[in-house]
């Protein structure tokens, strides 16, 4: 079964409550109603009443109706949230008049209802840029336990009958969050992206930490700290199939890994590739799709405690109505109820 057949299914029959802070925004309304009549997801709009129900009319979506939606410029909205976000920054020196004014901030305002359980997930990023939308993340939702580093995963569905990674289905992270990614945070990187393979893309994760060296093949401190993170990340999850520090053949050709690493856990199979920095793995996804014809799914962002994802400023509402139903599925798997 295709892979987004398998997730719409899943998000179905456990569903979930999405808020999308975007509420006005046209692609974000029109992937709002299909999800709706689809029976997907519940949806929380959030935005000015008068301003969604008038820009819904007028791009004729008959379901939005269904939707609820939350008003930031409700004072009772305010009242409810801003001592959440109060209790969660007082550390950083916040005033409660500094907190009511951020709780105003859409973007802040969803995570905060996430964080108060009134919705499971958010999605946005249509109107507002990466670092807008994953700073209130960071700051409200905050990292799952064992986690402080929160990454961005590509789910690659390659053409049909392709021999690399599972059926043709690789996942490469991160390649949206952390520039720069220290021993530990790679580590952190490889098993969350691990849990994104199983939980989501729907495979058995075999993991490989990549560089330009195989098992010692070229020294350098890159190369060091991707033995470290392989180290790091085998403390961490015992289970899992991992293997590092491989170059990129060696961990997804068996013939190749047969004379490089031949006594590694992964054979040259390997489906969850980990790079060791953002401008790698970024440019690697970019380039893998375009030159491969290789649909690329996401950012998933993986390692938060619920979750938010991002979308693209030029996204299509075909792009949002899956990152909500990728979206649902994480909220799914996160609170272990399927
Ligand atoms: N995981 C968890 N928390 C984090 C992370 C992270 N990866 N990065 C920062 N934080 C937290 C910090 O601990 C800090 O928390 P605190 O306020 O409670 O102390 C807070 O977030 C803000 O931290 P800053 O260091 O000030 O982070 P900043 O806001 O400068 O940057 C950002 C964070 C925006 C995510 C930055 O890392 C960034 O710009 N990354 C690249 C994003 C990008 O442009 N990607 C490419 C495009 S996406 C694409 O092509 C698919």
């Amino acid at each position: 079964m295709e892979l987004f057949e398998k997730l719409t299914r899943h998000a179905k029959n456990y569903k979930q409550r999405i808020v999308l802070p975007e509420g006005t925004e046209p692609r974000t309304l029109t992937a709002a109603d299909r999800i709706i009549a689809d029976g997907i997801a519940d949806i929380i709009l959030i935005g000015d009443p008068t301003d969604i129900n008038h820009m819904a009319k007028e791009l004729n979506l008959e379901n939005i109706g269904k939707a609820t939606i939350v008003n930031p410029a409700d004072e009772a909205v305010i009242d409810r949230y801003a001592p959440l976000f109060f209790e969660l920054r007082k550390s950083k020196g916040i005033s409660m008049e500094e907190a009511r004014l951020t709780t105003a901030n859409h973007l802040y305002l969803g995570c905060l209802m996430v964080k108060a359980g009134d919705a499971d997930g958010q999605v946005a990023g249509a109107m507002n840029t990466t670092g807008n939308v994953l700073r209130a993340a960071f700051q409200v939702i905050k990292t799952q336990p064992g986690i402080d580093v929160v990454s961005g995963a590509f789910i690659m569905l390659l053409p049909q009958g392709s021999p690399f990674g599972t059926d043709g289905l690789l996942v490469f992270a991160d390649c949206a969050v952390v520039p720069d990614p220290t021993a530990k945070e790679l580590a952190q990187i490889a098993v969350s992206s691990a849990l994104t393979a199983h939980d989501i893309a729907g495979v058995e994760p075999r993991v490989a930490l990549l560089s330009f060296s195989t098992k010692g093949s070229a020294r350098h401190e890159r190369v060091d700290k991707v033995i470290e993170a392989t180290e790091i990340a085998r403390e961490m999850a015992p289970g899992l199939i991992i293997d590092g520090e491989l170059q990129a053949d060696a961990a997804i050709v068996p013939g190749v890994a047969q004379t490089k690493a031949p006594n590694g856990p992964l054979s040259g199979r390997a489906n969850v590739l980990v790079f060791p920095s953002l401008e790698v793995g970024n440019i690697a996804y970019k380039l893998v799709q375009r030159l491969g014809g290789v649909e690329a799914v996401g950012p998933v962002l993986q390692g938060l405690a619920a979750p938010v994802n991002d979308l693209s400023r030029g996204c299509f509402p075909e792009d949002i109505y899956k990152t909500i139903i990728i979206t649902c599925n994480q909220a799914i798997s996160l609170k272990g109820i399927a």
